[in-house]
């Protein structure tokens, strides 16, 4: 808890709600279904997680963007039969306008990039993180609300992209602590499927419904797999067909049933010999099963797993290389990946429960409130006298709690332990007529007077 008012008489400085009465209605204290606060420590291990979002990003060179949380809805109504598009938070503004909180970041990234047309010279290699609002069916590591960490590169048609953009998450788990062990990537291209179906003379423009349709293969029973499918245009045998493909768990049976002249095969041959330069291969697998939700990946995709199989997706990414033309906009190659906050978070806990090495093995940082000082006036006339001190300090640099109120030296004792002050800074009469202050350094007791110069 976080009321430790001990110090007895005055006002109380504690929450607590006053009286029922009339008509007043007691409000609901928590935040609405699937949607969290952050009190300090969650916001503390948040800011933690994104530190390393935003400095992974800096290492490999992306720059950062932003875009608004609400949208015009048209961005995001795509007809594929998305689950995406059901899951919506959309509403008519006061205007009349159909807007949305957007489900994800992508449309209003290939938006910016249409609207900064030739005057930004490719590649881009933007990031971003930001909330996302998916009116989802709540499960482990899956709400309404998450934020999300966005890497892409915009006008690079080559692999080696996608290969960066794998490294780069790499990086993260490393700087997480999280190994090939707890984690992996399986990779696949959206190519395969669309070599199948170009057997079949499946049209074209059949194929992003067919992908969302078998992404939902782990969710929904197969017969209804296959009868959505046979609903949306593929005859019987090109079903099963799809589906033994489908079940292909390595690379050179792929290359067997499709042959070596494709440009599935070469692509994924070239990411998994990349991967080798790049070392990680040792975190990649192929996974032709692997297709993803979202209807406008075209060719290579992939996401992070947990090894145990307990959890969703950790990220998922790949590239994306004729969206812009469903934008009235002339395509440009691009591909990259989300990265939530949920999920990995989950893993982080998972980890350490099952190692039990929550400190050794550095899974989660040190997530408390550190200060650098607590100043105190000794007496009510000095407290003018305190704040004069804790300026200069701040001034400094050093982070300074300021002590309020008149409050006993037991109740500061207590207070700084709570927020792990490193000094306490006094500000008594004889000492403050001398132009000095007393120090006390916390964690050995030692004591001494300091000029407010030396400070
Ligand atoms: P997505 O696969 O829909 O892709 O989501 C990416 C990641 O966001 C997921 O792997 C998961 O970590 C997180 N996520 C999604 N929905 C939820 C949820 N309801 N609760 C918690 N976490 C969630 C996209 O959104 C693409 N726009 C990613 C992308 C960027 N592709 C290319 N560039």
């Amino acid at each position: 808890s976080s009321n430790d008012n001990a110090s007895g008489g005055g006002r109380s400085g504690a929450l607590s709600p006053g009286p029922v009465t009339g008509d007043v209605q007691k409000i609901d204290v928590n935040p609405p279904k699937g949607t969290r606060d952050f009190p300090p420590e969650d916001m503390r291990l948040r800011n933690w997680l994104f530190n390393n979002f935003k400095e992974v990003s800096r290492l490999y060179g992306f720059d950062e963007v932003d875009f608004p949380v609400l949208e015009s809805e048209a961005l995001f109504t795509r007809k594929a039969g998305e689950e995406i598009k059901d899951q919506l938070y959309c509403f008519e503004d006061r205007g009349n306008r159909r807007v949305a909180l957007r489900p994800e970041l992508t449309p209003s990234l290939a938006r910016l990039v249409i609207q900064k047309g030739k005057s930004v010279p490719l590649p881009l290699k933007w990031f971003t993180v930001g909330q996302c609002w998916r009116y989802e069916r709540m499960t482990r590591g899956r709400r309404r609300e998450h934020y999300q960490w966005n890497m892409d590169i915009i006008g690079v048609p080559e692999v080696m992209a996608e290969a960066e953009l794998i490294s780069s998450i790499v990086t993260l788990f490393k700087r997480l602590g999280i190994t090939e062990s707890d984690v992996g990537f399986r990779v696949s291209s959206r190519k395969v499927l669309q070599e199948v179906l170009k057997c079949y003379g499946i049209p074209e423009n059949l194929f992003g419904k067919v992908c969302v349709i078998i992404d939902k293969i782990e969710k929904i029973p197969l017969d209804e797999i296959k009868k959505e499918l046979k609903a949306s245009g593929v005859m019987q045998e090109a079903v099963e067909d799809l589906l033994q493909v489908l079940s292909i768990k390595s690379l050179t049976e792929l290359e067997e049933r499709l042959g070596s002249t494709g440009e599935a095969v070469a692509d994924l041959k070239q990411l998994f010999s990349l991967a080798e330069k790049f070392g990680y291969s040792e975190w990649l697998q192929f996974d032709a099963s692997v297709v993803r939700g979202l209807a406008y990946y075209t060719g290579i995709v992939f996401e992070g797993f947990d090894r145990e199989g307990k959890l969703r997706a950790i990220c998922g990414g790949g590239r994306y290389d004729r969206l812009f033309s469903t934008f009235g906009a002339d395509d440009i190659p691009a591909c990259g990946f989300g990265f939530g906050d949920a999920v990995i978070v989950e893993v982080s806990f998972y980890i350490v429960r099952k190692e039990r090495l929550l400190r050794e093995k550095d899974l989660l940082p040190e997530l408390s409130l550190q200060i650098e000082n607590i100043v105190c006036a000794l007496d009510h006339d000095l407290q003018g006298a305190a704040a004069m001190v804790a300026n200069i300090l701040r001034e400094k640099g050093q982070s300074s709690d300021l002590v309020l109120e008149n409050k006993p030296l037991k109740w500061v004792f207590k207070r700084a332990a709570r927020i792990n002050a490193q000094r306490l800074v006094l500000v008594g009469s004889s000492e403050w007529q001398r132009g000095m202050v007393s120090v006390k350094i916390l964690s050995t007791g030692e004591q001494y007077e300091v000029k407010l110069d030396d400070l």
